[in-house]
């Protein structure tokens, strides 16, 4: 970097608590992602979408199998919750990581779930899932970080 520093990792340490504080001082704020009409914005916005309804893994299930068909259900002593609403709390701090983490790197547990091999943290796979996701969520307000368990 120009100033010499380091770059900061992904997905956890010290990007976690500046997510953090970010979310923070945006709490109260509705999110609000907007697709250009560009055809470079569409593109990534389809890439995600495709990402997001796409089946994968071993379990062949896609995101939206288990975050809208099956929201509210059950799945082991897990409820499932809506991908709508996902995005507006993270970073979050999870018990079972003992630390914060962020979006990606609960992308990369879900994909795992499915037995799939996880996408790079701010891989160009994410990178577009997560517009998409927070695409879904525009209305919502921002009330990270959160903590999950
Ligand atoms: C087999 C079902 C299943 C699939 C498929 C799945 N997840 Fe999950 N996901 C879960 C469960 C269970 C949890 C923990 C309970 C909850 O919060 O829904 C979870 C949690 C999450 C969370 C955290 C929710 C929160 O409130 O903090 C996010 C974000 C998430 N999943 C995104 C995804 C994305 C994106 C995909 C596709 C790449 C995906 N999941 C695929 C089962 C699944």
């Amino acid at each position: 970097m120009k100033n010499g520093e380091k770059p900061l990792k992904w997905a956890k340490g010290k990007i976690d608590s500046i997510s953090a504080y970010m979310a923070y001082t945006s709490r109260g704020n509705k999110m609000d992602i907007k697709v250009p009409d560009d055809p470079r914005a569409l593109e990534w916005y389809e890439r995600g979408k495709r990402h997001f309804y796409a089946k994968r893994g071993q379990l062949n299930l896609a995101c939206a199998n288990c975050h809208v068909d099956s929201a509210g259900m059950m799945i082991r002593a897990d409820k499932l919750s809506p991908a709508l609403g996902h995005v507006t709390h993270f970073p979050v701090y999870r018990s079972k990581w003992g630390n914060m983490g962020t979006l990606h790197r609960r992308y990369g547990g879900c994909s795992k779930r499915v037995r799939a091999k996880p996408f790079k943290h701010q891989s160009d796979e994410y990178r577009a899932l997560e517009y998409f996701h927070a695409y879904m969520s525009n209305g919502i307000e921002v009330n990270g970080p959160g903590a999950r368990k």
